[in-house]
């Protein structure tokens, strides 16, 4: 592994689910385990950035070597990644950030009515990859695409909609890889090019996605 790829370099990774409080004892959210994004900012690293890993609440140690910023929810999540975003060469967005949050957050623990049926209001969360690919003096900007059907068609619809340089595609309905696994397949999507990156280790997968970027990142003009 080429030590020097990204020297000099800062990378923001987002990692981890948030959550979206309803009440001070219950929250929305889902299954990612922050993995990937561990392993993408190990990776990072190694290849000799500069990297801080802004991670939703996961049952992974800080790794050494980088900063950690720990956050609960989406908006917690939009605030550190903007925080020193001037600095920030390559923005990774492995995060599985929840699209929408209870629209108020219950001051007591919601108590059981008569009701069988029970509604929750949601409003629609900030989407934090697209705010930093909207900057005037954008990073290289690097998203992902959990899906579960048609991935490349989705995967390209959102790098186009988020004006993002590259999509890593992932397909989630496959058992073994995706959420809270530990291995991994995708299809890292360009503008004009597909390559696929066949099931292996997160760790493994993570070194060639970060060789792949750091190469597409240093040809971008
Ligand atoms: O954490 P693991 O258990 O290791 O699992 C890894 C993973 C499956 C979570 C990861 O590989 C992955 O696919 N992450 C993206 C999950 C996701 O929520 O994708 P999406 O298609 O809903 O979002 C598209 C992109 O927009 C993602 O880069 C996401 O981080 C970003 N986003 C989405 C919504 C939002 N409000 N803000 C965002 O930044």
């Amino acid at each position: 592994f080429d030590t020097g790829l990204l020297s000099g370099k800062t990378v923001f990774i987002t990692a981890g689910p948030t959550r979206e409080a309803l009440d001070p004892v219950r929250y929305i959210s889902n299954h990612s385990s922050g993995k990937m994004g561990y392993a993408l900012a190990q990776a990072a690293v190694d290849a000799g950035a500069r990297v801080k890993l802004i991670s939703g609440p996961v049952n992974l140690p800080a790794p050494p070597r980088m900063e950690r910023v720990q956050v609960q929810s989406a908006q917690d999540m939009l605030a550190a990644a903007m925080d020193g975003i001037d600095s920030c060469d390559i923005f990774i967005a492995a995060a599985a950030v929840a699209d929408y949050r209870p629209t108020a957050v219950s001051e007591h623990k919601l108590k059981k009515g008569a009701e069988e049926i029970m509604e929750l209001r949601l409003v629609k969360n900030p989407d934090i990859v697209a705010s930093v690919a909207a900057l005037p003096r954008k990073p290289f900007t690097v998203g992902f695409a959990a899906e579960t059907r048609d991935l490349l068609s989705y995967a390209r619809s959102k790098l186009e909609r988020k004006n993002l340089d590259l999509i890593v595609a992932n397909d989630v309905s496959q058992p073994g890889i995706g959420f809270n696994s530990d291995e991994n397949a995708v299809t890292l999507v360009s503008r004009d090019a597909a390559l696929v990156l066949p099931q292996t280790s997160k760790r493994q997968l993570a070194s060639q996605l970060i060789r792949q970027i750091a190469e597409l990142y240093n040809r971008a003009p």
